[in-house]
């Protein structure tokens, strides 16, 4: 079910999520980014940032595709293709790593896709946020 993302998938994610970034609402940092995530059903679900005049209150794209994709009825992400038009790399801040975690799935990689200047970058979850503590931690 989760197996790595052939290099087409991956392209259509990163396609999705540079499309994404144009919907960004970011008038404080003007740094659109976009997100587009493949449920475990299949589906492609996309997310931008928004921010706030409240600065903190400002939602990462990544956050925005899981918490769509979530409210649609998904409980398992195999895959997030990331994308900043400002730079070649964008990687998931840190709360979001903690958020992406939450949905990976059990016993399986969850893949990243990562933009560069040569097309997508696949990188697994796991080496970004090594030795994550997620909901399995709280099962006894
Ligand atoms: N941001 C994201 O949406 N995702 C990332 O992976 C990195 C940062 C947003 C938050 C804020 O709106 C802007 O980028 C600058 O930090």
């Amino acid at each position: 079910m989760c197996a790595k993302p052939t290099a087409e998938l991956a392209e259509r994610l990163m396609d999705a999520a540079i499309r994404a970034a144009d919907r960004a609402y970011v008038p404080y940092s003007d740094f659109p980014v976009g997100a587009a995530l493949l449920t475990a059903e299949g589906t492609i679900v996309t997310g931008c940032n928004i921010e706030n005049a409240s600065y903190p209150l400002t939602n990462c794209a990544e956050r925005v595709a899981i918490g769509s994709a979530v409210a649609g009825g998904t409980r398992v992400i195999q895959a997030i293709a990331v994308f900043a038009p400002r730079v070649e790399t964008v990687t998931p801040c840190g709360a979001c790593r903690q958020v992406i975690n939450e949905f990976k799935p059990a016993g399986e990689e969850l893949w990243m896709i990562f933009h560069t200047n040569d097309g997508p970058e696949l990188v697994p979850f796991s080496e970004i946020l090594p030795r994550a503590f997620g909901p399995r931690d709280l099962e006894r």
